[in-house]
């Protein structure tokens, strides 16, 4: 353990526990008790959508929550911002308790990844696409750390945001892969007004790039919009509203099916942006109804 202990809490009936150990002693018992355990992950400096998170979490009848607070130094690449990822732990457990959640896990690094760790979750192809295309090795870091929490929780029901689309199809398929006896739940994303998907990241934006930012939410809406005219109209009419936007610099546009599998003639899909207002990235996507094949007259 590092010498730099978090505070331990332990009133309003919110316990944060840093140890794995003691913390699955808790969640053992009751479940003996015949209590339901949800599980929300988060890596902290929590939000309007982590909160509608743990809403969903403690809405299931005879169920105790726990939130996880842990900033994930596997999911982040050498060059990203692990340093400089925002931390509010004095928030974070404010929020937790608010919202009547009664169990907060908050690990050191150490005590997640003590010396000789060795072992990791291969995501398979769909990890090296989209986001794991730009972000290498994002993901396996994601799922090992998402497996371990289950390991340790053993939660019934966890909760993840669609906001992170490919890392809620990974997860699901992991758990379907491994066999994991949870029950995954995804959340729609929460918004702020104007349309920009709540997010952690969005603490980096300057006004330049707020403003911008606007255009992502825009853009998904037209591309579900043109989901009348097919598939590529769908991709055409998003990226054009991307592209009338100079502050951003689209990373990618893309159609998949649901599963992400590849863009689908007809039928349900989902439209996933990813763009960089400055140096900060943004993801979004939404779901669209492809109603019409191609005309032939677009490619
Ligand atoms: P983090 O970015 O903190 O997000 C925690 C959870 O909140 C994820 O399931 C994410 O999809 C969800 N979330 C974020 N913004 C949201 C929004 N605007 N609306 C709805 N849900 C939203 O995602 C991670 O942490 C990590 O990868 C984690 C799963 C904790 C593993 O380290």
């Amino acid at each position: 353990m590092s010498g730099r202990a978090k505070p331990r809490y332990d009133k309003d009936g919110l316990t944060v526990h840093s140890d794995p150990n003691s913390l699955r002693r808790v969640t053992k018992a009751l479940r003996g008790s015949g209590r339901r355990v949800t599980l929300v992950p988060t890596m902290g400096a929590l939000h309007e959508g982590h909160r509608e998170l743990m809403r969903r979490a403690r809405s299931i009848p005879g169920s105790t929550t726990v939130v996880s607070l842990f900033v994930n130094p596997r999911q982040f690449g050498p060059t990203e911002d692990f340093d400089r990822y925002p931390r509010a732990f004095d928030a974070d457990v404010e929020m937790c308790r608010e919202e009547g959640v009664e169990l907060v896990f908050a690990p050191d690094v150490d005590t997640m990844y003590p010396p000789g760790f060795a072992t990791s979750i291969d995501p398979g192809p769909l990890g090296g696409e989209l986001e794991g295309a730009v972000r290498p090795g994002h993901f396996a870091g994601m799922l090992t750390v998402v497996n371990k929490l289950f390991a340790i929780v053993a939660p019934d029901v966890a909760f993840f945001g669609e906001k992170d689309y490919q890392q809620l199809t990974l997860i699901r398929r992991m758990v379907r892969d491994l066999d994991i006896d949870v029950h995954i739940v995804g959340v729609p994303t929460v918004r702020e007004e104007d349309g920009l998907a709540r997010s952690s990241r969005n603490a980096y934006l300057d006004d330049v790039g707020r403003r911008a930012s606007i255009a992502i939410s825009a853009a998904l809406a037209a591309g579900q919009y043109a989901g009348e005219q097919g598939p590529a109209a769908v991709v055409a009419a998003a990226r054009g509203v991307l592209e009338a936007e100079a502050a951003l610099d689209v990373e990618y546009v893309e159609l998949r099916d649901p599963e992400l599998g590849p863009t689908p003639e007809i039928g349900p899909a989902r439209l996933l942006i990813a763009a960089r207002a400055g140096k900060t990235r943004l993801i979004d996507n939404a779901a669209v109804s492809v109603v019409r094949r191609e005309t032939g007259l677009s490619g």
